[in-house]
Parts: C-alpha cells; sequence; structure tokens
C-alpha cells in the first residue's frame, strides 16, 4: 500500500537555547560579573554553556551578555556559541526581549540561567520533551526545595495538575505562599510564536522595577496558552549562585561529584575533602592522590602514578607512574612517564621533564626540556634550558638565563656532568659528554668530551693561621 503523502512533514522543532547571562550580579558584592565566578574551577557560565551544547548545536546557543559585555564575550568567544548583548539590564523578560531577533527563526526556545551551573544536558532534553509532548506554549522546570527562600513560588491550578497559574516571587509573596515548596528554576522552554507575541505585555510592577520573565507564565495561561510545569529529579540542579555562599555551595557538591566520578573510575583520593579537583581534571586509574592536594585546570594525570601531599598542579600533563613528593608546584608543565619530581620542586610553565628523570628537592624550572633519565636533585634553577639525555646537573647549579634586558638559553648535550654550583651564563652551550668542575663560572662553550674549569686556583698558605693566632696573642 502506498504511503499518504504528508502535507505537513513532521519535521523536529528547531530549538535554540538561550542563556541569560547579563546581570551584575548585586548579591555577590563583586567588582567581576557574576557568571564569571567560577565553581569547580571554570565560570558560572562555562557550564552552563558546556550543557547546552550537548543539545544543540553551539550556533543555537545564544548567551545574553550585559554587564561587563567585553570580559565575558572574552571567557565564551572559544565555545562559538552565539552573543546577544543586553545593553541595560531590565530584568529577565527584558533579556528575552532583546534576543527576539536572534530567536525569531527558531519554533522552540529553552532558557536557562547563566548562573545556575548545576544543570544538566539530560534535564535539559527532559524539558524539552515534556514541553513538545504537552505541545506548551511555555514549560517551566521546578524543584522542591527544604529552604526555597529566594525563589520564585509555582502556583499550580490544582493539586497534581500539570497546568501553571502564575510563577510569584519571594518578594511579593503572600504568608500562605511562602509555604509552597516548589520553586521555578530560572529554565523554561517556550514557543517561539506565543512567546514573541506576549511578551511585549510584561510590566514592572515588582520592587524591582524590572521586567521579569516569570510573569509570561500569567499572561500566557490567562491568554487560555497551555503553561505547564514538569518537576526535575535532582533538586540540585536548579540551585544557583547569587551570593558567596551559594557559590561555595555549589562549589562543593561539584568537587564531591567529581571525585566520586574519579574513585568509580579507579582512583584513590585519601581524605577526600581535604582534596580541590576541578571538574576538567582527567585521572587514570590505579593513581593516588594524599590529602591537601590541589589538582586545578585541564590537567592530565596517567595511571599508577603517587601525588603525595601539599602538591598543587594546574594545567599540566602528567604521564604513567610518575611520583610527585610533598610540596610541588606544577604549572603548565609536562612530566613524562616514570619521572619523580620533587619534594618541593616548582615546574613552571614550558618544563618537559622526560621519561625516568628525576627533579629533586627545591629545584625551579622554567622553560626546560629535561631529557630522558636526567637528574637534578638539589637546590637548582633551570630556566630556558635544553638538557639531553643521561646528565647530571650537580647541587646548586644555576643557569644565569637573563642578562637584566633579554633572555637566553643554556643547551647542554646529552651525558654531560655539571658538578656542583657551577653557574652556566647563557647563552652557552656544553657539548656531549663533556664534564664542568663544580664551582665553575662558564661563560663560553664546552666542547663534547673535555673538561671545563671555571673557577680561581686553590691557594694554600702553610702555616698561615697558626702565626696570626701566635701574634694576636704577643700584641695583648
Ligand atoms: C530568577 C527567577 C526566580 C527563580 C530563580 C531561579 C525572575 C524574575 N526570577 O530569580 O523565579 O526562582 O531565577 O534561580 O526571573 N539576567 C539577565 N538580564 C537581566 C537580569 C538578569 O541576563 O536584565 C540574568 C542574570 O545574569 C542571571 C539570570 O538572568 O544569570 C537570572 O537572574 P537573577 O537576578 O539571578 O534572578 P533570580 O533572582 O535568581
Ligand atoms: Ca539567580
Amino acid at each position: 500500500m502506498p504511503t499518504a503523502k504528508v502535507n505537513h512533514p513532521n519535521r523536529a522543532p528547531r530549538t535554540a537555547i538561550a542563556i541569560m547571562a547579563a546581570g551584575k550580579g548585586t548579591r555577590l558584592k563583586s567588582k567581576h560579573p557574576k557568571v564569571l565566578h567560577e565553581v569547580g574551577g571554570k565560570p558560572l557560565l562555562a557550564h552552563v554553556i558546556a550543557a547546552a551544547v550537548k543539545v544543540v548545536p553551539a550556533k543555537d546557543v545564544f548567551a545574553i551578555i550585559g554587564h561587563e559585555a567585553d570580559r565575558v564575550r572574552d571567557v565564551v568567544a572559544h565555545t562559538g556559541v552565539s552573543l546577544v548583548l543586553q545593553k541595560e539590564q531590565r530584568g529577565t523578560g527584558h533579556a528575552l526581549m532583546t534576543a527576539r531577533e536572534a530567536l525569531s527563526s527558531y519554533d522552540v526556545v529553552i532558557v536557562l540561567s547563566g548562573d545556575a551551573p548545576l544543570i544538566t544536558s539530560s534535564t535539559i532534553e527532559k524539558l524539552r520533551g515534556f514541553h513538545v509532548s504537552r505541545k506548551a506554549a511555555m514549560t517551566l522546570l521546578t524543584a522542591q526545595l527544604d529552604n526555597p527562600t529566594g525563589y520564585g513560588r509555582i502556583i499550580r491550578k490544582g493539586a497534581k495538575k500539570e497546568e501553571v497559574q502564575a510563577i510569584v516571587e519571594q518578594n511579593s509573596l503572600s504568608a500562605a505562599q511562602k509555604k509552597i515548596r516548589e520553586v521555578n528554576a530560572g529554565f523554561y522552554a517556550f514557543a517561539v510564536a506565543p512567546l514573541f507575541r506576549n511578551i511585549e505585555k510584561l510590566g514592572t510592577n515588582n520592587p524591582h522595577r524590572e521586567l521579569y520573565l516569570t510573569d509570561m507564565a500569567e499572561i500566557l495561561s490567562k491568554r487560555k496558552e497551555r503553561v505547564v510545569a514538569v518537576e526535575t529529579s535532582d533538586a540540585y540542579e536548579v540551585l544557583g549562585g547569587n551570593t558567596r555562599a551559594e557559590l561555595v555551595d555549589i562549589d562543593q557538591r561539584i568537587r564531591t561529584a567529581k571525585i566520586q566520578q574519579l574513585m568509580a573510575a579507579g582512583v584513590t583520593v585519601f581524605y577526600p575533602q581535604t582534596c580541590i579537583i576541578d571538574s576538567d581534571v582527567e585521572i587514570g586509574a590505579d593513581t593516588t592522590i594524599e590529602p591537601f592536594v590541589q589538582i586545578l585546570g585541564a590537567t592530565r594525570i596517567g595511571s599508577d602514578c603517587r601525588i603525595r601531599s601539599y602538591s598543587v598542579i594546574s594545567s599540566s600533563q602528567i604521564g604513567d607512574g610518575v611520583l610527585v613528593r610533598p610540596g610541588c608546584v606544577i604549572d603548565g608543565a609536562r612530566v613524562e612517564k616514570s619521572a619523580v619530581i620533587g619534594p618541593y620542586t616548582h615546574l613552571r610553565p614550558g618544563s618537559e621533564i622526560g621519561e625516568g628523570a628525576h627533579v629533586g628537592n627545591f629545584v625551579e624550572a622554567k622553560n626546560l626540556r629535561l631529557g630522558k633519565g636526567s637528574k637534578a636533585n638539589h637546590l637548582t634553577y633551570l630556566g630556558d634550558a635544553e638538557i639531553g639525555e643521561g646528565v647530571n646537573i650537580g647541587a646548586g647549579t644555576i643557569t644565569c638565563n637573563y642578562d637584566g634586558v633579554n633572555k637566553h638559553k643554556t643547551v647542554i648535550e646529552d651525558g654531560v656532568f655539571i658538578g656542583s654550583d657551577a653557574t652556566l651564563v647563557a647563552p652557552v652551550r656544553v657539548g656531549k659528554g663533556a664534564y664542568v668542575g663544580a664551582a665553575s663560572c662558564i661563560t663560553d662553550d664546552v666542547p663534547a668530551d673535555s673538561l671545563a674549569l671555571g673557577r680561581a686556583r686553590q691557594i694554600v698558605k702553610q702555616g698561615w693561621a697558626k702565626s696570626k693566632r701566635s701574634a694576636g696573642k704577643t700584641s695583648q
């Protein structure tokens, strides 16, 4: 039997996601815009964008920015999301009004809050699915909170009814309404056409004299448009970071979940309450993280590593089987497998430590390439240096890389032995297999396989001390 011709192809509704991120964040008492405050090691807004781009392509995500727009733009530019400028911030309803043109070619817009970072892509999908299945004009996500203070409350059309009559903001609640625990998450799905047909009806009759998007519930409902609510299964997903206390609470939740995830994947974290691990960190199985460790940014740590206490590792790559002894600071560095770092080593950006190399007590490195199996174990500064394989750097060695104006490079080839307390004045090269005597100041290149001594010859004056002592006695 031939299939019937369909006049209205049942295509999926074109969906956009708008993220309201233009507000100032007065309650944070900060000079920084609210959505750039960090939880789990990245800005609030970055979390929301990460969830949104899992649901629709980045170009269909519209971040509505306004307060300190340039700074916010710089932070989100790499995500490829579209931006809408809300020059004056006259409320959440006004934020959507400014996005009218950008959103006009879509069927459905999902609205998220840039300050509510715990939202997941599956909840956004659930909200969209519910909205489409109910053919609603507006669908709100709600949650039951033990402490609903500060949130808008949901007035349903009746007990157990999906339909919503209105959302009432905290400072307009009657005594009876204050008892309602079902709150407005601040995440909505709208059918684009009825939203913009009616958005001009928003007024500013509220204590803040703002255009509240929440009033759309009552406006649409009065016009017999379908306004429904769906409750989230995880109430914590709706938490917003309006105050410092709320930000810290959200941060803790993100980090606790992160550590649980790592442990489930085979990582041991001792005393997890004392460790700070950012959301984007990756760690391999059988790695152990000791108490009071911080692992930040996009750091990747391999498997079978041990990160001992009081180390702070940021934006770095650590290979398998690496031991980081206590008290290390590792920033923007790369450490190959089986290397041993610390205690008290500072690896600054651009440091690359080769396989099986050792960098030890009180060693500072910057822009260093240290070859496979090389050792710099004690009290040393290695800056702008390229060091080959199997090199031994003696205690107290210093690469003098800075002449007060420019930085210069030190090259130390494979198999070199640098005696203790050497100073290598860059630019300088020590050839393969050469020796540099202890306490030498090396200002010229050292050819391969040679010995360089750059220090004053020792003088011995026999009996000098004894005669000085006896001269002192006779003069008294
Ligand atoms: C809002 C809801 C409240 C809900 C709560 C959930 C309103 C009026 N109230 O309150 O019902 O329970 O979220 O977290 O919407 N923003 C703009 N432009 C503006 C104003 C705000 O982009 O002109 C942005 C803010 O940056 C923020 C978001 O919109 O990311 C929400 O604004 P906020 O002031 O935090 O609203 P709440 O008081 O939390
Ligand atoms: Ca908020």
